[in-house]
Formats: C-alpha cells, sequence, structure tokens
C-alpha cells in the first residue's frame, strides 16, 4: 500500500524536524523543506540511515514559484505542517515597517501560498495544522512576531472553514517556550525572565509539539477544525502562576 504523504515545512531544526521524524515513525513518506542546506541534509540523511522515509527538498518558501513548482512536482499530500517561522526581538517603538514584512514574508504569506497550492490537489479527509504561538495573545519586544501569529490564527480559521466542506481539517498550534534553535533570539536575561513566567517552571520540547500534530493528522481526530491548541505548560492561563 503506497504510504500517505506529509510536508513539514521548516523541517530541519526544532520543532519541525522533531515533526518530521514523528511523522515518519507514524508511517507517513516525509517531505522536508527548509532552506537550511547543511542542516537539511544533515537531518535528512540522519533519518533516513534510521529507516525513516524522508525526502529533502531545500528551498526558501518566501520564493511563490519555487513553492508552486516544488508542489507541482509531488503527489497530492495528505498532512501539511506549516511550521517555518522566523522570531527575533525589537523594541515597539523601534520596530520598522521593513521588519513587519520581513516577518509576514514567512511568517503568514508564505503560509498561505503552500496552503492554497497544496489544498489544490489535498485529497478529501487531508489534514492542515499551523504552528501559530502562544504570543499571538500579546507580549512585549516582537510586536511584528506577535501580530504575524495573530494572522496565522486568523488563517487558519479562514482555512478551515473553506476545506471542511472537502473534509480537510485546518487547526492551529500555539507553543509557548519550546526549547528550539529559535531561542537563541532571546538574550539570557530574557531567557531567564521568560522562564519565571512559566506555570510549569520549564521550557517545552519538540517533542510535545511533534505529538500534537501527530494527533491532529491522524484519520481518527476527525472532528476538530479552526481550533487553536495552546502547548505553553499553562501560560497563557495568564498570570505567572506564583
Ligand atoms: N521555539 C519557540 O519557543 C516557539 C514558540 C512559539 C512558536 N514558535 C514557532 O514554531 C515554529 C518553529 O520554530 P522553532 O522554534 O522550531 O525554530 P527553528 O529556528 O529551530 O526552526 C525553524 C526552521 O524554519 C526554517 N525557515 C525559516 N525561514 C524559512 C524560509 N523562508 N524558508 C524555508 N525555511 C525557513 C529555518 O531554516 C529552520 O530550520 C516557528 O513558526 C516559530 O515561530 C516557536
Amino acid at each position: 500500500m503506497t504510504k500517505p504523504l506529509a510536508l513539514v515545512t521548516g523541517g530541519a531544526s526544532g520543532m519541525g524536524l522533531a515533526t518530521v521524524e514523528r511523522l515518519a515513525n507514524d508511517g507517513f513518506h516525509v517531505v522536508l523543506v527548509d532552506r537550511d542546506p547543511d542542516l537539511s541534509i544533515k537531518e535528512s540523511t540522519r533519518l533516513k540511515q534510521n529507516g525513516l522515509d524522508v525526502q529533502c527538498e531545500i528551498l526558501d518558501l518566501t520564493n511563490e514559484d519555487l513553492v508552486r513548482t516544488l508542489i507541482k512536482n509531488l503527489p497530492p499530500i495528505n498532512a501539511l505542517v506549516n511550521n517555518a517561522g522566523i522570531f527575533d526581538e525589537r523594541k515597539f517603538l523601534e520596530v520598522t515597517s521593513e521588519d513587519f514584512r520581513r516577518v509576514y514574508e514567512i511568517n503568514l504569506i508564505s503560509v498561505a501560498t503552500m496552503t492554497q497550492e497544496v489544498a489544490k490537489r489535498m485529497p478529501d479527509g487531508g489534514r492542515i495544522v499551523n504552528i501559530a504561538s502562544r504570543a499571538y495573545l500579546g507580549a512585549k519586544n516582537h510586536p511584528h512576531y506577535v501580530a504575524s501569529k495573530a494572522a496565522v490564527v486568523g488563517y487558519t480559521r479562514a482555512s478551515a472553514m473553506e476545506l471542511a466542506p472537502r473534509g480537510i481539517l485546518v487547526n492551529a498550534i500555539a507553543p509557548g517556550l519550546i526549547d528550539t534553535p529559535m531561542l537563541r533570539a532571546l538574550t539570557p536575561e530574557r531567557m531567564s525572565q521568560q522562564l519565571a513566567l512559566q506555570p510549569t517552571g520549564k521550557a517545552g520540547t519538540p517533542q510535545d509539539i511533534a505529538h500534537t500534530v501527530s494527533f491532529l493528522v491522524d484519520p481518527q481526530t476527525s472532528f476538530i477544525t479552526g481550533q487553536v491548541f495552546f502547548l505553553d505548560g499553562g501560560k497563557s492561563l495568564g498570570g505567572s502562576g506564583a
């Protein structure tokens, strides 16, 4: 029997990489898409050596032509995970329109391009998971990122309504602090501040995210769409947990 096909963007690092590994273990043929050639080749080779069915595609997701060509050349995709994103810190009064554009290009617009291209040929009953962020509720020192992730939540809800008649279910995950290379953008002082705000006192792992993606793309998860799942150790409850 042919394996179902999953595509994970930003699959060479952090939670994307953990998701590639998890979905391949779940029985998918997984297409890892990332712009980092060294990391993509290193990690996909490692996973293949471990017997996993992983295909590596190196491209910048903000290049619409490359995304369209990639999807045209792949068989229809059963599960799409829009995970790639960028994060940096900018003071509220200093963030520029160029900062907004740069972050929106990948965090939002590439998600919409990829979703449209995949949805054109996605079989009925397909699954889409968008990685947003708990920060969309509001956070200091990265207004451009917060706004881009709030937009991902809006786009998730719009996609869920558009695609529900075909049985395609679209959900978002809103991670809190997760221990990945992305956190290198935080100074040690900011990292300590963030950890102090965690009710559970610790960051989550990439595998925490991969586990929930696995649940959401499982054909047995058949009646959830347009929802946002907070994987944040309780931070979205509000307050410091003290
Ligand atoms: N780590 C956290 O605490 C955290 C919290 C909330 C949300 N998120 C979100 O989770 C997602 C994954 O983040 P992570 O922490 O695993 O980060 P990461 O930096 O470890 O991995 C992100 C991957 O995306 C790839 N990427 C970035 N821009 C790309 C582009 N234009 N084209 C192709 N690939 C591109 C990078 O090369 C990298 O491999 C992101 O959307 C991020 O915003 C992360």
